[in-house]
């Protein structure tokens, strides 16, 4: 059976998940919305468009500017969101009411009460949802995942996580840079790695962040130190503050460090405490199609979700609300 589907946010990551959608065996990307008109730029969408790095065939697409519209006029089984993140929950609300399975992008939203709400939906129409949280398929994260899991260089005894970047003002009607859309920096960028640290090593037993209010509103600049009793300790930075893009980690084991991302050479690199080092190179691909092939496949029924279960990323959203009142209260807090 071929999955019909749609994408809803035809900017930055709208067309890459439009991209993978096209190519992705079982699918067909059947429309594209954008409330935005011009933003998907051919009328009739039988001429193929130009989504800026790449060409998209969306010969078979037809356009909307209105979700609802859409899902009154299509018969879909997919609706990908790559909206503001203020519309991920009532938009993937309204696609799982109306019998869609829904991917939507990162943040799950933009509070707990928002995530509890998406959750009930899909329960209650039987529909899968699945966060877009990339680190989770990203090669090099994963590769560190296999190493503090099988202990191949002893045991992790600390972690630091960090991504920064310039302030995103390139998104449509600039949604990024006020905080009540999007979470300021924090909720947008910093959630990334609150996810993989999540994700990888569990809820932690304690966390204390220190954090500054910037341009939009909200905390655009954040270091969180989180602790495990037994376990690593775990130190996160995230900014809009900074001038350039930066992610890289880097993991301290009892036999070697591991790390990432780092200018001029950000390729993954084991140094053994021998003095020996190891460059790892990913094998290619991207994890932005990875993670939509591993959806598709959970819908068509191949798998099970066990990557990327909402109620995780949901629980993501819950610390970095966590980080969020450790800031503003200056003491650390205990997750529940
Ligand atoms: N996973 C990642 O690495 C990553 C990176 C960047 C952004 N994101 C997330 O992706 C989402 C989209 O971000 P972006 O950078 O693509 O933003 P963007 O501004 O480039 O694209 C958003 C699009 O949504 C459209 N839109 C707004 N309201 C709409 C509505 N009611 N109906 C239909 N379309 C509407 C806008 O016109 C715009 O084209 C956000 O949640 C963001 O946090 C994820």
């Amino acid at each position: 059976m071929t999955l019909k589907a749609a994408v809803v946010g035809f900017g930055g990551l709208g067309r890459t998940h439009a991209q993978t959608l096209s190519k992705l065996d079982g699918v067909e990307l059947v429309a594209l919305c954008d409330k935005h008109a011009e933003r998907i730029k051919s009328g009739d969408l039988a001429i193929n468009i130009d989504t800026g790095a790449k060409t998209l065939d969306a010969s078979k697409c037809r356009a909307y500017t209105d979700m609802k519209e859409m899902l009154r006029r299509e018969k879909l089984d997919i609706v990908a969101l790559a909206v503001p993140t203020d519309l991920h929950a009532p938009l993937a609300i309204a696609a799982m009411k109306a019998g869609c399975h829904v991917f939507c992008e990162k943040p799950m939203a933009l509070s707990t009460r928002q995530c509890d709400s998406m959750l009930a939906a899909s329960r209650a129409a039987g529909r899968q949802l699945m966060i877009g949280q990339c680190l989770r398929f990203w090669w090099e994260y994963d590769a560190l995942l296999k190493m503090i899991r099988s202990g191949t260089h002893g045991k992790l005894i600390s972690l630091s996580l960090e991504r920064l970047g310039n302030y995103p003002d390139w998104t449509a009607d600039n949604w990024m840079l006020d905080s009540k859309r999007s979470g300021g920096a924090i909720l947008d960028l910093h959630l990334h790695d609150v996810d993989w640290a999540l994700y990888a090593l569990g809820k932690p037993t304690r966390l204390f962040s220190s954090a500054r209010i910037g341009r939009t509103g909200g905390y655009d600049e954040v270091a969180a130190v989180w602790e495990y009793d037994g376990g690593p300790m775990v130190a996160i930075r995230g900014s809009w503050l900074h001038t350039s893009f930066l992610m890289t980690f880097r993991a301290i084991f009892e036999n070697a460090v591991v790390e990432y991302g780092f200018p001029p050479d950000p390729a993954l690199r084991v140094i053994r405490r021998s003095g020996q080092t190891e460059k790892m190179t990913s094998p290619g691909g991207s994890a932005y199609f990875d993670e939509m092939k591993y959806f598709v496949e959970c819908v068509a029924g191949a798998r099970e979700n066990s990557v990327c279960p909402p109620e995780s990323t949901r629980e993501s959203v819950n610390l970095v609300m966590l980080e969020i009142k450790s800031a503003s209260k200056g003491r650390p807090l205990t997750p529940a």
